[in-house]
């Protein structure tokens, strides 16, 4: 079967061709990174725009390298939620318009499912099941996933995400967007043990067995001590006065608030923070390993591609006798790979519509609203989008 795979969901637009025996085709990648970059975050209304100009290039592109047609396509494959409104509708309507014209089916995928299925896309692939880090821009979560569409919630943030805390620290640094691997880059140069952070919801995990995790409490004793560490520069600049304009100015803005720090002094902070997060992720998911009696770890989502956290997984596990897998760097963020290749999956194991539900989980309803058994007979087309896409928000 061969499945045509569509991700805009935020600032990136994917396409992927993949095919269930041959494996990946050919996949195709556009990133906004460089229009969103003045604006310091991303422009919603602009990612849309752009998606519409990239999608359908894009889709000839995979089209005209993997040889195929478009009559040869069994399936559509888009991100269906969570994201943005208005990137999703773009890759939800032209996915489902290809498929109606194609008499095939459309299958709307969760972004997350996409993230963590993707270490599936390595020639050596994990086997089911395995205990799964999910850490991206909007969601850090521990899940066991026993198959396709069977994931059990074991843990997640109560409050920032992982990459959303690296993007904040960044931003606080007066790093570019996106923070995450500027500020990986930073911490490369950097004393991971210079200053002692918080590692919020460690202490007690043995005790209580929680995975939940919790960054905000990190993200504040960052700004604490950069504050503290600009006002020390300037006062020791002999220019007190200086010290409290900064210290007010990052309060108001939350931005250049590091204008005084050093070089040297940035890259200490940047790496006394890496290390009090991966100190986090290493040791929940090792617990999440203990807790489940699995052996193999999945690292999916953007904040994976993070050197520093591969090198202290790789050794923790190698430890303790667990196998970690990663997706390849380019399938860490967002791709459409990941959505062919769980559209493919979901074709492939029946799989369509029988998402079992175990626990809370916003990935435990992924196939509500999809594509559903009936719309392969009877195919309707009528689509939604779904923003934000997790239980508490359909009920159930
Ligand atoms: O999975 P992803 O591409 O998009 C979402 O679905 O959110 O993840 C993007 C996130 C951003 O927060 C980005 O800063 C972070 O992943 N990220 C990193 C690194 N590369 C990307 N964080 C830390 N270290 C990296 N090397
Ligand atoms: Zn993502």
């Amino acid at each position: 079967m061969l499945i045509l795979g569509i991700e805009t969901s935020c600032d990136e637009t994917g396409i992927a061709l993949y095919d269930s025996e041959r494996g990946l085709l050919a996949h195709a990648l556009h990133s906004q990174i460089a229009m969103h970059e003045e604006y310091g975050g991303v422009v919603p209304e602009l990612a849309s725009r752009d998606h519409i100009r990239r999608v359908l290039p894009l889709i000839r592109r995979v089209m005209r390298e993997s040889g195929a047609a478009p009559e040869d396509l069994d399936a559509v494959a888009y991100t269906q939620g969570p994201g943005l409104a208005g990137a999703l509708l773009v890759g939800t309507s032209v996915a489902n318009a290809l498929a109606f014209t194609l008499g095939i089916p459309a299958i709307g995928i969760h972004h997350l499912e996409g993230h963590l299925l993707s270490p599936l896309l390595a020639s050596n692939p994990p086997r089911f099941p395995f205990v799964a880090l999910l850490v991206s821009g909007g969601h850090t979560q521990l899940m066991r996933v026993a198959g396709v569409g069977e994931y059990e919630l074991l843990g997640e943030t109560v409050d920032d995400a992982a990459g959303e805390a690296f993007d904040k620290t960044a931003h606080l640094l007066g790093l570019g967007y996106p923070g995450g691997p500027a500020l990986a880059q930073l911490a490369e140069a950097g004393r991971a043990g210079k200053y002692k952070l918080p590692r919020p919801m460690l202490e007690r995990m043995h005790k209580t067995g929680n995975l939940d995790f919790s960054f905000s409490g990190l993200k504040t004793a960052v700004l604490l001590l950069v504050r503290k560490e600009a006002a020390d520069a300037a006062a020791k600049a002999d220019v007190a006065a200086e010290a409290d304009a900064v210290a007010r100015a990052g309060a108001a803005a939350g931005t250049d608030v590091a204008a005084g720090i050093d070089a040297a002094g940035k890259a200490d902070i940047a790496a006394s923070f890496q290390e009090a997060i991966v100190d986090v992720l290493v040791a929940k998911s090792l617990y999440a390993l203990e807790q489940t009696g699995l052996d193999q770890l999945v690292v999916a989502g953007g904040v994976g591609a993070n050197r520093r956290l591969r090198e202290r997984l790789d050794r923790g596990a190698a430890e303790q006798g667990y196998a970690v897998f990663y997706p390849e760097y380019e399938f860490c963020t967002d791709n459409g790979a990941m959505i062919a290749l769980a559209g493919a999956l979901r074709l492939g194991a029946g799989a369509i519509g029988a998402t079992s539900v175990v626990g809370a989980s916003s990935l435990a309803n992924v196939s509500e609203g999809t594509v559903g058994a009936s719309l392969l007979a009877n195919p309707t087309y009528a689509f939604t989008v779904k923003p934000r896409w997790d239980l508490a928000a359909t009920g159930l």
